[in-house]
């Protein structure tokens, strides 16, 4: 039987999307492709709402690979950022940049907080005035880590007028929550296949703004196999440069469709109703949310077990006793939390499910729940 899956990617994948992940090969440089490349570029662009001459580059690569392409292929060495850091993936995105030589600046805050609009401004004034204005600001629009979104529209309109330019990882977020680049005015905004797509993992994508792909052209960090520029010269023939992950190709055009067929709003209003019932649901159960409601995640939930109770322990009693799959806390979070995802293809009955492994989790710890007790609060909260 299989396991109920509600980690935060690689999240369960429709079976309409495996099977069509088991077509024959066809030629990468032949018509069968085009029309697939055709078909799945139109998607994205109707579930990012770009405009018909904006492409979206597709990577063959995990999201940190497409967090590292978003950086070498638009800034330079020596390069001031801002690094935007509310957990594990806004700090891994500060060591890439490290690691390319740029000069990275951190504006940081603890696990559970969010980056405001506000605080990015200051830290844009006061490189100003310093003379030593930021080429880029790095942001994690959804912090898996700590399950909590911020406001890149806000950041947006702070960032753009500073002429840096706003990079966004939205690895956890994009297609399980609204999120417009074109008219946000996100420079680059990049994800992967395997979280809110509901796609298995391997594919990696960018979407670049005019001003993204002019610096593109002048960026002078080492780039091969990330480089943008040959995929740009790819997008008219329905080619990528190298040889594309054809079989995830074939899954993500079949979870694009199913994403439109759900609708956008109904797609983004169940993410937003599952975390509600997460929300809920944990709390009844004794948890303590990670993150404030103002800005918590539609896509994961993170809370601390209710004091006495090891999270590692209720995590391995829910996959070993019930075959429900949870996820622990990362970095300074480790052991301390568990995260329960509500993104993609997990549907609002897998977060009932997630509720009551839990609850018997506790029980079976010692501590006493009502039987139902987390249920009854996710459905109130519907
Ligand atoms: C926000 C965010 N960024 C980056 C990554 C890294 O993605 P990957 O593990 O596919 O390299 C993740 C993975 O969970 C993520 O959640």
């Amino acid at each position: 039987m299989e396991q109920v899956l509600l980690i935060p990617g690689p999240t369960p994948v429709p079976p309409q999307v495996r099977q069509a992940m088991a077509a024959p090969m066809i030629n990468h440089r032949g018509p069968e492709f085009a029309a697939l490349f055709a078909e799945v570029e139109a998607n994205l662009r109707q579930i990012l709402q770009l405009p018909a001459d904006q492409s979206v580059v597709i990577l063959p690569c995990a999201g940190t690979g497409a967090m590292e392409a978003a950086l070498v292929n638009v800034f330079s060495p020596q390069d001031r950022v801002l690094a935007c850091i509310m957990g594990v993936f806004g700090a891994r995105f500060a060591k890439i940049a490290s690691a390319y030589g740029l000069q990275v600046d951190r504006l940081e805050v603890e696990p559970g907080q969010v980056i405001t609009a506000q605080a990015v401004q200051q830290r844009l004034q006061q490189a100003a005035q310093e003379g030593r204005p930021y080429a880029g600001v790095l942001v994690t629009h959804n912090e898996t880590s700590t399950g909590v979104l911020l406001n890149l529209e806000a950041i947006a309109k702070v960032v753009q007028p500073s002429g840096a330019l706003l990079v966004a990882d939205a690895v956890s977020s994009l297609g399980g929550v609204p999120l417009f680049p074109q008219a946000w005015g996100v420079d680059v905004v990049l994800t992967a296949s395997q979280k809110a797509l509901m796609c298995p993992p391997g594919l990696g994508f960018l979407v670049l703004s005019q001003k993204a792909w002019q610096a593109a052209e002048k960026a002078t960090l080492p780039r091969f196999y990330w480089d943008v520029r040959p995929y740009r010269e790819g997008f008219a023939k329905g080619q990528t440069p190298y040889t594309p992950a054809v079989s995830l190709w074939y899954g993500l055009r079949e979870s694009t469709r199913l994403i439109l067929a759900e609708g956008l709003e109904a797609y983004w209003q169940r993410h937003r109703l599952m975390a509600a019932m997460a929300r809920a649901g944990l709390q009844a159960l004794g948890f303590t949310l990670l993150a404030r409601e103002e800005w918590a995640s539609p896509t994961v939930t993170a809370a601390f077990p209710p004091q006495g109770v090891e999270a590692a322990k209720l995590i391995r009693w829910c996959r070993e006793e019930q075959r429900v799959v949870l996820a622990g806390g990362q970095g300074p979070l480790s052991g301390k939390i568990i995260r329960l995802a509500h993104m993609g293809f997990i549907q609002p009955e897998d977060v009932l499910v997630g509720l009551q492994a839990l609850e018997k989790a506790l029980h079976a710890q010692g501590v006493p729940v009502q039987p139902g007790q987390g249920a009854e609060a996710a459905l109130a909260a519907r």
